[in-house]
């Protein structure tokens, strides 16, 4: 199974992405967590990265498309992956389409996670995540197990340096002019599914999430 998540910023796409991953065995796909990496390291690609990350900007296409369509050929993809946060452009959606062309693989779904901007700074603001496993906490809706400490084991959880009320106008905005179209586009393949995430518990999302793929 392929399978774009699709929505905006703290809608939900990870803490969706690592439960699916888990129910049909195939990889994540993050470019926000690959940047991210890539940022922590340093590299030139995450120092270029930085500054647009930082301002809540998307990354230039030609950086992302690269990081992606290495990772899509690492045989782990064989029997499929989850993409998250790719593609945001229609370029970037354009460029995937005729990669898996040439290798003889194609979508199966695109799932938007449709949330209400009010709802996302709430989100976004009180999100923490373990720098260790990568689990996602929200301090309100869905709690760690003790202050601070994450499931694993590791204490010691993280808040992104992106996740300020600043930051998240600018991904918002981001969002509404260069990544919604992409909604538009994949209607026209007919392989668009929308949840309506606003006011529901993660919980109640996935259960949406595993009746499109009657499981
Ligand atoms: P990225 O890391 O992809 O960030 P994002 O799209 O802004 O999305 P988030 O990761 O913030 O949110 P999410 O939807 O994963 O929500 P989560 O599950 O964590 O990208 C970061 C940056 O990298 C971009 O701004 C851009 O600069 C760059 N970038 C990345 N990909 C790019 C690309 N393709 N092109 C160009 N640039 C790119 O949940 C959020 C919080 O809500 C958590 O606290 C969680 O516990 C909580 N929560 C989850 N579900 C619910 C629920 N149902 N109810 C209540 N709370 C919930
Ligand atoms: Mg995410």
């Amino acid at each position: 199974m392929n399978i774009i998540l699709l929505g905006p910023p703290g809608a939900g796409k990870g803490t969706q992405a690592k439960q699916i991953v888990d129910l049909v065995s195939i990889p994540q796909i993050s470019t926000g967590d690959m940047l991210r990496v890539a940022v922590n390291k340093e590299t030139k690609l995450g120092l270029e990265a930085k500054q647009f990350m930082d301002n809540g900007q998307l990354v230039p296409d030609s950086v992302v498309i690269g990081l992606v369509k290495e990772r899509l050929f690492e045989s782990d993809c064989d029997n499929g992956f989850m993409l998250d946060g790719f593609p945001r452009t229609v370029k970037q959606a354009e460029t995937l389409d005729s990669v898996l062309k040439e290798a003889s693989k194609h979508i199966d779904y695109v799932i938007l996670l449709d949330v209400d901007d009010n709802e996302i700074v709430e989100r976004i603001t009180g999100r923490r995540t373990c720098p260790k496993c990568g689990a996602i906490y929200h301090l309100k809706y869905n709690k760690p197990p003790a202050e601070d400490l994450c499931n694993c084991g590791h204490k010691g959880l993280s808040h992104r340096a992106d996740d300020n009320k600043e930051t998240v106008i600018n991904r918002l905005d981001a969002y509404h002019k260069q990544t919604s179209p992409l909604s538009d586009y994949y209607r026209e393949f007919n392989l668009l599914k929308t949840i309506k995430g606003t006011g529901k518990s993660p919980v109640q999302v996935f259960e949406e999430i595993k009746e499109l793929f009657s499981l």
